[in-house]
């Protein structure tokens, strides 16, 4: 927002004085007193002005409605490029609230391994990860919804590993993964306070994702249950084998083509909040969010104004078009060119799975059993050496 000036213009306090005097001349009384008051009110009203928006010009903007009806009007006349409107996930929330959505992070550590280089493959002009006839079955119903529930991290990536499964087709139809386990049972993010993409697929590499029934969605605080999961009993969770990073467009391109979506990072700016169609890039009027949304990268495609990524995000199928946006690419402020970050599911279904680690486990436990035997014969030696 721009600094404005304001400086009370005599005219303006002039016509103030002629007008109260005309209507107090109707009513009576001192004409004088309602003159020095509305001088004084005037003066006071201009020093909160002047504190508004001179001094803290962000203020006044924090407080506003992020659904605003005044604020579609004007964008709707004015831009070209995309249209603005309601949505139910930022309904009834000020600036100020919704901030802490994008208490998210991609990593606290910069090393990430990067993915093994791809031999050449033909890069389309534009690609829809959700009209390919071959995966269109992969394709979830519904986008997700946060709710109040500070999540993009981990629906970002519990929705790509699920996308990624059932590209692998060795588990049929597509289904979904709960979220709201890894939300709230990984105690090294911050619950619905938001956290780090790459902890919540550290947390899948380790423990696996189980189904959505085993802990349904709720989109808010919940606490992780004391006895464990009735999933996680029956050893029905979903691992990855690890992540990897793509760097730069054309990688980032041929994962999607390759292996599915992608996660990405997307610096958030305050009118995309309320984007609803059309290619999206932050207006000058926008202001810039602290902080990272992470999302989904589903395709590409060209435009009159040149190419654009086509997102997937999680605010629900009120926002934008049914949940997705097409945003500019190559806009360094948005950020969305620079990585992808691709989850590497074991695609089996988990018995197979459970076989592959029962394994490592009987390995491991011949290892532990190896080393303990050993510890016991050294401690042996020893005790007979003190003996002799
Ligand atoms: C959303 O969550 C925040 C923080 O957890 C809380 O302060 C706020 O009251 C919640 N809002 C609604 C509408 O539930
Ligand atoms: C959410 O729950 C966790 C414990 O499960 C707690 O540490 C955290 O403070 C809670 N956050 C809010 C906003 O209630």
């Amino acid at each position: 927002m721009k600094n404005r000036k304001v400086n009370p213009k005599p005219d303006t306090a002039e016509t103030a004085r002629k007008a109260m005097n005309k209507r107090n001349k109707k009513s009576g009384g001192d004409p004088n007193m309602p003159y020095y008051y509305v001088l004084g009110g005037f003066g006071g009203l201009m020093v909160v002005i002047v504190l508004y928006f001179v001094l803290n010009p962000k203020e006044s903007f924090l407080d506003k409605q992020v659904v605003d009806q005044n604020e579609f009007m004007i964008n709707n006349l004015h831009n070209q490029m995309f249209t603005a409107g309601p949505n139910e996930q930022f309904e009834g929330y000020t600036m100020n609230e919704a901030r802490r959505f994008f208490n998210i992070g991609i990593s606290e550590t910069p090393n990430m391994n990067t993915c093994p280089p791809k031999e050449d493959i033909a890069i389309p002009d534009e690609y829809d990860f959700t009209k390919d006839p071959k995966r269109e079955h992969c394709v979830d119903k519904e986008v997700r919804s946060t709710g109040n529930c500070t999540a993009g991290h981990v629906l970002s990536v519990i929705s790509t590993v699920e996308d990624r499964i059932c590209i692998q087709g060795k588990e049929g139809d597509r289904f979904r993964l709960s979220a709201q386990d890894t939300i709230s049972c990984d105690s090294n993010n911050f619950y619905c306070d938001g956290g780090y993409v790459t902890q919540a697929l550290e947390y899948g590499t380790k423990y696996g994702y189980v189904k959505e029934e085993c802990f349904p969605y709720e989109g808010k605080n919940t606490t992780c249950p004391v006895d464990p999961n009735q999933c996680r009993e029956d050893k029905e969770a979903y691992h990855l084998l690890g992540y990897c990073i793509v760097q730069g467009p054309i990688e980032i391109k041929k994962e999607i083509l390759k292996n599915g979506p992608v996660i990405a990072p997307m610096t958030p700016f305050t009118d995309f909040l309320t984007y609803k169609e059309g290619i999206y890039h932050p207006q000058e009027s926008a202001f810039k969010f602290n902080g990272q949304q992470a999302l989904k990268i589903v395709g590409w495609e060209q435009t009159l104004n040149g190419e654009a990524w086509i997102i997937e995000n999680s605010w629900g199928p009120s926002w934008g078009e049914k949940g997705y946006a097409k945003v500019m690419a190559g806009i360094r402020d948005i950020g969305l060119d620079y990585i992808g970050i691709a989850p590497m599911p074991t695609g089996s279904n988990a018995a197979d799975w459970e076989v592959e680690s029962e394994k490592l486990r009987q390995d491991y436990a011949k290892y532990a059993e190896a080393q303990k035997a050993e510890t016991e014969q050294v401690e042996g030696i020893e005790v007979e050496e003190v003996d002799a």
